[in-house]
C-alpha cells in the first residue's frame, strides 16, 4: 500500500501512472518556507536548526513532512546510493540528478525545507569561474544554496559566489573530499595549533558571506566556541557535539541502514520509532530539545 509523505494511505486512483502508483502530494503545508533570514533568526534566538541528507524525491518529501528544516543533497550519495568508499568519485552530473529529484519531491509535496546541494570534488577547486559554473548547475537543478568543503583557499570562492547571489554553506573539520590527504576519517582541530587554524578559517568564511558552516568530527568544545564566535554564520554539527547551532546526519545512518559500521556520532532513530517518518520526527524533537547529540556518547 502506497503511503504519502505524511504517512497516510495513498489513494491509488489519483496517482496511478504507467510505471506504478506514485505518492500523492501532501495537503498544503501550514509551515512557512524556510529562508536564509529564518535560519539566521533561529541561530540568533538559539533555536536548534535541523538538517538531514536526502537523495530522492520521496525521502525528501517525508523529511519535509517530519519537520526537517534543511535538506542536504550530500555527495555522501557516493557511499549510500552508489556504493563507493568515498565521495571523491561523485560527479557534478550525479549531484544535479539527485538535487533535481529532491527538488521535485519537495515541490510536489509543497514542502518548505531549505535545499542545499553539494558541489562535488573537482567541480570548484580549479577557479572561481569553475565554481560559479558548477554552482549554477546545482542551483538550476533546484537548490537554494550550495555547499563546498575546506577553508583558506575557499574564502575567495565563497565571496565570489555570494556576491553573485548564490548562498553558500561552508564545511570544515573532516572534509570527506580530501580524506586521502587527511589520512582517513578522523577528528580534526585537535590541539591548539589545529584549533587556531580552524578558527581563523571559520572567521574568514563568515566574513566572506557563508551563511552556514558544517563542522564535521570536530571536538565539542571547539565547535561550541566557534558557534559563539560566529553570529552571522550558523554552525551545523555532525560529530561536533551539542554546542552547534544545528545538527545534520546522513539519512541512511540515522535510519540504521548503512553499508558499514555506524560512526560513533550517529544515533539510530529507527530503534525508537515505528516508521521512517516517526524516526525523522524523533530526530527533529531530539535536536530541538537538546537530547541529541549527547556529548558523553556522540562527541569528542
Ligand atoms: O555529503 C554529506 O552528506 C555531508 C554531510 C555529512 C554533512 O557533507
Amino acid at each position: 500500500m502506497a503511503l504519502n509523505p505524511t504517512g497516510e494511505q495513498a489513494s491509488s486512483a489519483t496517482n496511478a501512472t504507467p510505471y506504478g502508483t506514485l505518492p500523492p502530494a501532501s495537503p498544503p503545508s501550514t509551515r512557512k518556507p524556510i529562508s536564509l533570514p529564518r535560519i539566521q533568526e533561529m541561530h540568533t534566538r538559539g533555536e536548534k536548526i535541523t538538517m538531514l541528507t536526502a537523495y530522492d524525491a520521496t525521502f525528501a518529501a517525508v523529511a519535509d513532512a517530519a519537520g526537517v528544516e534543511c535538506i542536504l543533497v550530500g555527495d555522501s550519495l557516493g557511499m549510500v546510493c552508489q556504493g563507493r568508499h568515498s565521495t571523491v568519485g561523485v560527479t557534478l552530473d550525479d549531484m544535479a540528478y539527485h538535487t533535481e529529484s529532491v527538488a521535485r519531491g519537495l515541490r510536489r509535496a509543497q514542502g518548505t525545507a531549505w535545499l542545499i546541494g553539494d558541489l562535488p570534488f573537482g567541480s570548484y577547486q580549479e577557479s572561481k569561474e569553475q565554481a560559479i559554473r558548477s554552482a549554477s548547475v546545482i542551483m538550476q537543478a533546484g537548490a537554494h544554496m550550495v555547499k563546498l568543503e575546506g577553508g583558506g583557499w575557499t574564502t575567495e570562492v565563497v565571496q565570489f559566489l555570494v556576491e553573485r547571489g548564490i548562498p553558500v554553506c561552508a564545511h570544515l573539520g573532516l572534509t570527506p573530499q580530501t580524506v586521502h590527504a587527511l589520512g582517513g576519517y578522523r577528528v580534526q582541530g585537535r590541539g591548539d595549533a589545529a584549533a587556531d587554524v580552524m578558527k581563523k578559517q571559520a572567521h574568514e568564511l563568515q566574513d566572506a558571506g557563508a551563511s552556514l558552516l558544517v563542522l564535521e568530527m570536530v571536538p565539542a568544545p571547539l565547535s561550541a566556541e566557534l558557534t559563539r564566535e560566529l553570529p552571522n554564520c550558523a554552525t551545523i554539527g555532525i560529530g561536533a557535539g551539542k554546542g552547534t547551532a544545528g545538527q545534520v546526519l546522513v539519512l541512511h545512518d540515522m535510519l540504521g541502514v548503512n553499508l558499514g559500521k555506524n560512526p560513533k556520532f550517529v544515533r539510530n532513530f529507527m530503534l525508537e520509532a515505528s516508521s521512517i517518518r516517526g524516526a525523522m520526527e524523533a530526530y527533529v524533537a531530539a535536536v530541538k530539545n537538546g537530547s541529541f547529540p549527547d556529548d558523553a556518547v556522540h562527541a569528542w
